[in-house]
């Protein structure tokens, strides 16, 4: 006997029946609404406000915390959502090799990013993830020195310390210029704290305090002369900045993409240059751990492919827009605003102002006022959401400037900062 079950099974084959192709749509074929190239040459406010409508922010909110984490264009929102019904619809079948090609397709447009080879690139969580894989592969001798600057995040940090110091490995903190004039001065101090045992140099591409800009080319080519290796935590400036890794030098080089590349949360890219791979290690080992590529670092088995196809979105968003383009923006807006807070006495800048020493995180202090309530009063009565840098004394503001950000927005940014500093001197 044949049961109901099966008969209607066998009908269903009978009849041809296939299964629902419903929720495929991927990036690729679902590009961003507006096709940014074709207006390659227009640097005009209405272009960077066409730019401008890609994000949807709740009403009312006036964004410059880029620098803590990015928003995502609709086209990286609908990528990442399409892929998530795609994967629930199907489960195991886009888990487990249905996204290879797509996932081959980001790491290479990553890797042309960043002028290197797609054979370079892990798609890792983030610069967490990736400061502490790079500092756990490393098994060095009691008495070894590794360089770590005072301003470096606790991501890039926290991790040396953790897994080195209690093996009696030197972690050295030179003190950085809170306001360098020049690239000299701060590879300066990198080379006067370099000694014999000096093994790695572990080292913020662009800082969180104040957003100065640490001279990766520079340092790399003076520590590669000492035969020390170097790590970038990179985390705030692929997106703001081109970041032209064939050309920086270093050995490796980490980034959270949710920051200026937009991508959805939870994703990030780790660099290791093809000659110093060796050097690392997967942080979690399973099925794959023995793969000769750098895929290695990568084998999280069950993990967020639909935040990975949205990167892929995020890649083709800056793409189209072009990265040389939104560096550019990135230093006119930065000129623009530090003219206008150039001109009043109760603002202070403490972010160096050489574009090699800055982009688009600018630090402010407000004299004579308290960071925190500061923060507070621009939100509650600006609804300006920015950070208060509280270490080093900078007792200032950060604000961030990203491609969503118009001159207008800094007029209205400005003129808060100036009320608030008149409110009871
Ligand atoms: C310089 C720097 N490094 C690392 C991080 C940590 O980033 P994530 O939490 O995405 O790993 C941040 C975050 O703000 C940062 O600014």
């Amino acid at each position: 006997m044949i049961n109901h079950r099966r008969r209607k099974f066998l009908q269903s084959i009978g009849l041809g029946l296939t299964l629902p192709q419903a929720g495929l749509r991927l990036w690729k074929e679902n590009p961003s609404p507006i096709d940014f190239s074709k207006y390659s040459s227009d640097n005009s406010e209405s272009f960077w406000e066409l730019v401008k409508s890609q994000f949807e922010f709740t009403p009312g909110l006036h964004y410059f915390n880029n620098a803590s984490l990015g928003s995502s264009p609709i086209s990286v929102r609908r990528a990442t959502s399409d892929a998530r019904d795609t994967l629930d619809n199907y489960p195991s079948k886009f888990m487990w090799g249905d996204w290879d090609d797509e996932k081959e397709t980001v790491r290479q447009n990553i890797g042309d990013l960043f002028s290197v080879s797609a054979e370079e690139i892990a798609l890792i969580h983030n610069t967490t993830e990736g400061m502490n894989l790079i500092a756990r592969s490393f098994d060095l001798q009691a008495g070894d020195e590794i360089i770590l600057a005072d301003h470096e995040h606790t991501s890039g940090s926290i991790c040396w310390e953790v897994f080195h110091e209690s093996k009696g490995i030197k972690i050295i903190r030179p003190e950085l210029p809170l306001m360098p004039n020049s690239v000299a001065e701060l590879v300066q101090v990198y080379r006067d704290a370099i000694t014999p045992r000096t093994k790695i140099i572990s080292i913020a591409h662009i800082v969180n305090t104040n957003g100065m800009i640490l001279p990766i080319k520079e340092v790399s080519q003076l520590a590669h002369e000492h035969g020390i290796l170097v790590a970038v935590d990179g985390a705030q400036a692929p997106g703001m900045i081109d970041v032209n890794l064939a050309d920086l030098g270093c050995d490796f080089y980490t980034a959270s993409t949710h920051k200026w590349l937009f991508s959805p949360k939870g994703m990030g890219v780790l660099y290791a240059k093809e000659s110093s791979q060796h050097h690392l290690k997967p942080l979690i080992v399973c099925k794959g751990h023995k793969d000769q590529s750098i895929r290695r670092l990568e084998n999280y088995n069950t993990r967020n492919l639909p935040e990975l196809m949205g990167l892929g979105a995020s890649i083709d968003f800056i793409n189209t827009i072009g990265i040389n383009k939104i560096e550019a923006r990135t230093y006119e807006l930065k000129k623009y605003f530090r003219t206008k807070i150039g001109s009043t006495p109760a603002l202070q800048l403490k972010t160096p102002a050489p574009d090699r020493l800055s982009a688009a995180i600018q630090v402010v202090e407000v004299l004579r006022k308290d960071v925190r309530k500061a923060k507070t009063h621009m939100y509650d009565h600006a609804q300006i959401d920015c950070r208060a840098m509280t270490t080093f004394d900078l007792n200032a503001l950060r604000f961030s400037f990203a491609v969503y950000i118009t001159k207008e927005d800094i007029d209205y940014l400005v003129e808060a900062l100036v009320a608030y500093s008149e409110i009871a001197k």
